[in-house]
C-alpha cells in the first residue's frame, strides 16, 4: 500500500493513503509508552477498494452524514442525489470523496497535503468544488485535520473524517469513558434523519456532560437508542458562534490509560458506536470487526442541513472559502 507516514518525536504515527485520504493506522502510546494502533482499517489497498466497508478512516464529502430523501433545493433549483441509505443519501453518495484518489500536493515527515477536485454534477452536487485537506501530526500527540474548499457555483459542503477508534487497540469499546460537550442533540426519525427538534440530553442516555462509560446506556430502551441500534446521533456542541477550536468530546480507556480529546471548529459531532459493524469484515492483523469494536466522533455540520433552514448553514458560494479544523489529541491518564 502506498502509505504516507506522519510521525512525531514521541513515536506517535499516522499512516494515510491517497485513496479516500484514508487514515489506515494511528499508533499512539499507552500509559507505559507502549504503542498500539487505535483505528480500524485494512492491511491492503485492495480491501479498501473492493470490500463494502463503512468508510474506515476515510475523508467524507461532499456532504458528510445524511441528506433526507436524497435531495435538496438550492436557489430554487432541485438537486437529486444517489439514494444509498434507506430513502436518503449518506456520506456523499455512491462514489463520495472516500472513494476518490486524492492528489498529494505536499508530503513531509509530519504533514500530508491532499487535494481533490469534485466536478460540477458529481454525485448530484452543483459546482466544481476544489477541496484541500492537510493532515498533520504534532509534537503534542495530535492528529490535526484542516479542510478548505472553494466552489464556482453555489453548493453545499460538509467534510469530515470517518475514523473508527478503539483506544485499547482491540476488544469492544463498552468500557471506554466518554464526555461530550453538548446540552442537546438532534432527534432523528426512523431513517436517522433529524426531525429538526433539538432535545435536551438531561435525564436521557445522551447525557455525556459528565464522563460516562459507553456500556452504561448502550442497551437502553430509549426510543432514540432503539431506532439507531445504539448511539448514532449528532450532538450539538456547546460553543461560541465563531470558528474557534473547542472541545467536542473526550474518550478515555481505563485499561490502556489512553485518552483522546476531539477539538473542532464545527457545530456538531456524530457519536457513533459502531452499531452496524456485523462481523463480516476482517480488518488489519486478521481482526474480525464486530458491533461496538470501535466508535466514531465525526465532527460536522448537522445532518440534513440543506433541508433544515434552522440548522447552521452548509451553503458555500463562489468567492467564499469553506474552512474547518478538527484535532484528535492523545494523552494518557492513570
Ligand atoms: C452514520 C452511521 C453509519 C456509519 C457508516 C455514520 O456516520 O451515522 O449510521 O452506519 O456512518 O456508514
Amino acid at each position: 500500500m502506498n502509505e504516507y507516514t506522519l510521525a512525531n518525536a514521541h513515536g506517535m504515527e499516522a499512516k494515510i493513503i491517497p485513496y479516500g485520504g484514508i487514515v489506515t493506522a494511528l499508533s499512539v502510546p499507552d500509559r507505559h509508552g507502549q504503542l498500539a494502533n487505535v483505528v480500524l482499517g485494512f492491511d491492503n489497498l485492495d480491501d479498501y477498494q473492493t470490500k463494502n466497508h463503512p468508510y474506515f478512516g476515510a475523508l467524507i464529502g461532499r456532504y458528510g452524514n445524511r441528506i433526507g430523501n436524497a435531495g435538496f433545493t438550492l436557489d430554487g433549483m432541485p438537486y437529486k442525489l444517489p439514494v444509498n441509505n434507506g430513502p436518503n443519501s449518506l456520506h456523499g453518495g455512491n462514489a463520495g470523496f472516500d472513494k476518490q484518489t486524492w492528489t498529494v500536493d505536499e508530503a513531509s515527515s509530519s504533514k500530508l497535503a491532499l487535494s481533490y477536485l469534485s466536478k460540477d454534477g458529481e454525485e448530484g452536487y452543483p459546482g466544481n468544488l476544489t477541496t484541500r485537506v492537510i493532515y498533520s501530526v504534532t509534537n503534542d500527540n495530535e492528529l490535526r485535520i484542516d479542510y478548505t474548499a472553494t466552489t464556482d457555483k453555489t453548493t453545499v459542503v460538509n467534510l469530515t473524517n470517518h475514523s473508527y477508534f478503539n483506544l485499547s487497540g482491540s476488544g469492544s469499546i463498552y468500557d471506554h469513558i466518554v464526555t461530550i460537550n453538548a446540552n442537546t442533540f438532534t432527534v432523528i426519525d426512523d431513517t436517522l434523519i433529524p426531525t429538526s427538534e433539538l432535545a435536551r440530553v438531561e435525564g436521557t442516555p445522551f447525557d455525556f456532560r459528565q464522563p460516562k462509560c459507553i456500556g452504561t446506556d448502550i442497551r437502553s430502551a430509549h426510543p432514540q437508542m432503539v431506532v439507531a441500534h445504539g448511539f448514532d446521533h449528532n450532538f450539538v456542541i456547546n460553543r461560541p458562534a465563531d470558528n474557534s477550536l473547542v472541545l467536542a468530546a473526550r474518550v478515555s480507556d481505563p485499561a490502556s490509560g489512553r485518552v483522546m480529546e476531539v477539538l473542532t471548529t464545527e457545530p456538531g459531532v456524530q457519536f457513533y458506536t459502531g452499531n452496524f459493524l456485523d462481523g463480516t469484515l476482517v480488518g488489519s492483523g486478521g481482526r474480525t470487526i464486530r458491533q461496538s469494536d470501535a466508535l466514531c466522533l465525526e465532527t460536522q455540520h448537522f445532518p440534513d442541513s440543506p433541508n433544515k433552514p434552522d440548522f447552521p448553514s452548509t451553503v458555500l458560494k463562489p468567492g467564499e472559502t469553506y474552512q474547518s479544523t478538527t484535532v484528535y489529541k492523545f494523552s494518557t491518564s492513570g
